[in-house]
């Protein structure tokens, strides 16, 4: 019998700094392009992570625990009270957008999550706020 299937999802929060600013750029181009956003600042971030997959006998997609221990152990622990610009090995090479940095994340524990299978990372939404935040399904345009 087919398996329903079902996307399970954790949310963490961390709280980080952040500048947005390209060093291609001259400081006025970049005050142009990024407004406030380009001086130094916090935001108190929440991300979720969704694993889709059939539900197995256990009952489960994936144990919502062993979701959140990776979740902790490769992310939160790394960025919670850090400056994203600096502070962050697997940041160091972007500019800390939400978007680059959902991005980060899923490249972060794609890798873990596959001993998993056949349960697979689904999104990952990345809240720089309650009213902004983006999503990424692990594709490129
Ligand atoms: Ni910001």
């Amino acid at each position: 019998m087919p398996q329903p299937l079902v996307e399970i999802t954790r949310r963490e929060v961390f709280s980080a700094a952040h500048r947005l600013h390209d060093p291609r750029l001259s400081d006025e181009e970049n005050r142009r392009l990024y407004g406030m956003c380009n001086t130094e600042h916090g935001h108190n971030y929440a991300f979720e992570v969704t694993v889709r997959g059939g539900v197995s006998a256990s009952g489960m997609v994936m144990d919502l625990n062993q979701l959140m221990l990776i979740l902790r152990e490769e992310i939160v622990s790394h960025v919670d009270h850090k400056h994203l610009n600096r502070d962050v090995a697997f940041l160091r090479e972007v500019i800390p957008t939400a978007e680059n940095v959902a991005v980060a994340f899923w490249n972060r524990i794609e890798a873990r999550l596959r001993a998993f299978e056949p349960c697979q990372l689904h999104r990952v939404r990345v809240y720089e706020s309650r009213e902004n935040f983006v999503d990424y399904h692990g594709q490129s345009a």
